[in-house]
C-alpha cells in the first residue's frame, strides 16, 4: 500500500482542514491529536499528516517530503512555490486587502510605506498600480504599524473584520479573496497517482457537501 503524506497548516486552517480530512476517513488518532508530535499516521496507515507553519506546507510539497498539502491561497501565492493546485477547498475564507487607520492624514511624499507579512504580493500588487512603495516586512500584528505609524497603511489578511475595527482600521481595497487550495508535488501527482485520484475525489465530495469555494 502506497502511503501518503500530507501537510497541514497549522493554526487557523487546522481544525477545519482536520475535519475535511476526516469526513473523508483520513483521520489521526485522537491521542495523537491532541500529542505535541508533528508527524503521525491516520489509523489504517494510508496517510502520514505533518503539521507545519502555514508558510512551510508549500516548502514541503515543492520538495516532495510531502506528496500534498492544505494550505491557504494567501500563503501560497506569497510563496510562489511551484506545485499542482488541483483543488479549492470551502475553508479557510478570507480576503488579502490593503487597509489603514480611519484618519490618516494623507501622505504627501509620493513613496507609500506598507507593512505587511506578505512582501511579495504587497509589491506586486502596488508596482502593478505604479505606485512606489517601501515594504516593512513584520511578523505578525501587522495592523499596529498602521495604528502607530510605523507605516501609511498595510497589506493583510481579513476574515472577521474583527482585527481591523478593534484598532481603528478600515479597508482601503481588496487585493484578492482567498480559500484553502489542495496543493500536490508534481512527482508524486504522477507516481503515487492512484491514491492521489482517490484522495482528490474523496475531497471533492467532501467539499461539495460541506458547500462550494467562490473565489
Ligand atoms: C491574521 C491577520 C489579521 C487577523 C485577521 O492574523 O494577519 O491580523 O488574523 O482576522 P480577523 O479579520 O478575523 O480579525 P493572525 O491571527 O494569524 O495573527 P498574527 O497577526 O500574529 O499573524
Amino acid at each position: 500500500m502506497t502511503q501518503l503524506t500530507i501537510g497541514i497548516a497549522k493554526g487557523r486552517l487546522q481544525a477545519d482542514a482536520l475535519q475535511l480530512l476526516a469526513a473523508i476517513g483520513a483521520s489521526p488518532a485522537a491521542h495523537d491529536l491532541s500529542s505535541r508530535r508533528l508527524a503521525v499516521e491516520d489509523q489504517t496507515g494510508s496517510y502520514r499528516f505533518l503539521f507545519v507553519k502555514p508558510a512551510d506546507v508549500a516548502i514541503y510539497v515543492e520538495h516532495g517530503i510531502a506528496d500534498c498539502g492544505i494550505v491557504g491561497r494567501d500563503v501560497l501565492l506569497e510563496s510562489a512555490a511551484d506545485v499542482l493546485e488541483p483543488l479549492d477547498l470551502p475553508i479557510g475564507r478570507c480576503r488579502m486587502v490593503v487597509a489603514a487607520s480611519a484618519n490618516r492624514p494623507p501622505n504627501g511624499h509620493g513613496m507609500l510605506k506598507v507593512a505587511t507579512k506578505y512582501p511579495r504580493i504587497a509589491t506586486q500588487h502596488f508596482g502593478a498600480h505604479g505606485q512606489p512603495v517601501e515594504i516593512i516586512q513584520l511578523s505578525g500584528s501587522v495592523e499596529l504599524a498602521a495604528v502607530l505609524g510605523l507605516a501609511d497603511c498595510i497589506v493583510d489578511l481579513v476574515e472577521t473584520g474583527r482585527t481591523l475595527r478593534e484598532n481603528g482600521l478600515e479597508v482601503t481595497e481588496e487585493i484578492f479573496s482567498s480559500t484553502a487550495r489542495l496543493i500536490v508535488n508534481r512527482a508524486s501527482y504522477q507516481l503515487k497517482a492512484e491514491g492521489m485520484m482517490k484522495l482528490i475525489d474523496a475531497l471533492k465530495t467532501a467539499a461539495r457537501a460541506g458547500g462550494k469555494a467562490n473565489d
